[in-house]
């Protein structure tokens, strides 16, 4: 697919890759207007050649980034977080200077724990520290393609099982303790009980636009189906270190005005927590996935 693309060749924007692995900066787009069909085609070639996009310098009000996110789908809503009241599509991702806890401050793929985990996550900056609150990403692809041939046959049969909050499974804090008083990431829909966090998942999954094959793992990931949490455990954790391999990654700086737009298909991403003291505020939009296969 990547070769395909890189020959037609990007006519109407302008985009420059960030690192080896993935990630690219898209120039030449005001997001607020409607995108023609040309520059939309264009827009979503570059997602599915580099896996994350970047715009800078962007101006959206809550619905124009809406109306830019339906372009790619559906939105998908979060299964406990309350989104922005006046559009509940958006969730604000927010740390005060007060805070000390860093939302998606691991290793992830947005909602991994649902039935049918989110296509991409378009994530726009309102405010960011003067220094820190980076975002790392990680190509799924590159860490399934490392991978010998022997471990690609004996992965392929593998499922993970994943939990939207391994706190509540273990019996330790449930999810509004661990929320209260730290980040305002959004108020909580529902009672933790009453929604849907588990799903098995294969490990390796099929794209459905590229037809690759990717390391389908992150935090949630728990265990893999029918296997103990003992047998599981090694594997596990080699396979979470595996994926995230320096030259796997890309790191983005944010700035007032960034958008990135990320495909949790073939990616992992890493929130950076290293801006105590300094507020940051994000707006977030995650497209609607299809069930891995
Ligand atoms: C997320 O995991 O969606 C948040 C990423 C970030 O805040 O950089």
């Amino acid at each position: 697919m990547t070769g395909i693309l890189h020959r037609m060749g990007y006519q109407t924007i302008d985009v420059r890759p960030i690192a080896g692995a993935l990630g690219a900066e898209i120039d030449g787009v005001d997001l607020s207007q409607p995108l023609d069909e040309r520059t939309f085609d264009a827009v979503h070639r570059a997602l599915l050649d580099h896996l994350v996009i970047f715009f800078r310098d962007q101006t959206l009000t809550p619905r124009e980034q809406l109306v830019f996110a339906r372009r790619f789908g559906g939105i998908h809503l979060h299964p406990f977080v309350k989104g922005l009241p006046d559009c509940p599509e958006i969730m604000p991702v927010i740390k005060e200077a007060g805070d000390t806890r860093t939302f998606g401050s691991a290793w992830h793929s947005d909602q991994m724990f649902t039935a049918r985990p989110a296509m991409g996550t378009m994530l726009y900056a309102k405010a960011v520290p003067p220094v820190g609150g980076d975002t790392l990403y990680a190509n799924m692809y590159m860490a399934y393609d490392a991978l010998s041939d022997s471990m690609k046959d004996m992965l392929a049969a593998l499922k993970t099982f994943s939990v939207g909050d391994r706190f509540k499974q273990a019996g330790g804090k449930s999810r509004a303790q661990r929320y209260a008083g730290t980040s305002k990431m959004g108020e909580l829909l529902k009672d933790p009980g009453n929604v849907q966090t588990e799903s098995a998942h294969p490990l390796i999954r099929t794209h459905p636009e590229t037809g690759r094959k990717t390391l389908y793992i992150g935090s949630h990931a728990q265990r893999f189906k029918r296997m103990s949490d003992a047998e599981s455990a090694p594997l596990l954790a080699f396979l979470k270190t595996h994926a995230v391999r320096p030259e796997f990654t890309c790191r983005f700086t944010w700035a007032e005005g960034s958008l990135a737009f990320w495909d949790n298909r073939c990616t992992q991403h890493f929130a950076i927590g290293d801006y105590d003291g300094h507020r940051r505020e994000m707006h977030r939009i995650t497209i609607a996935g299809d069930t891995p296969f």
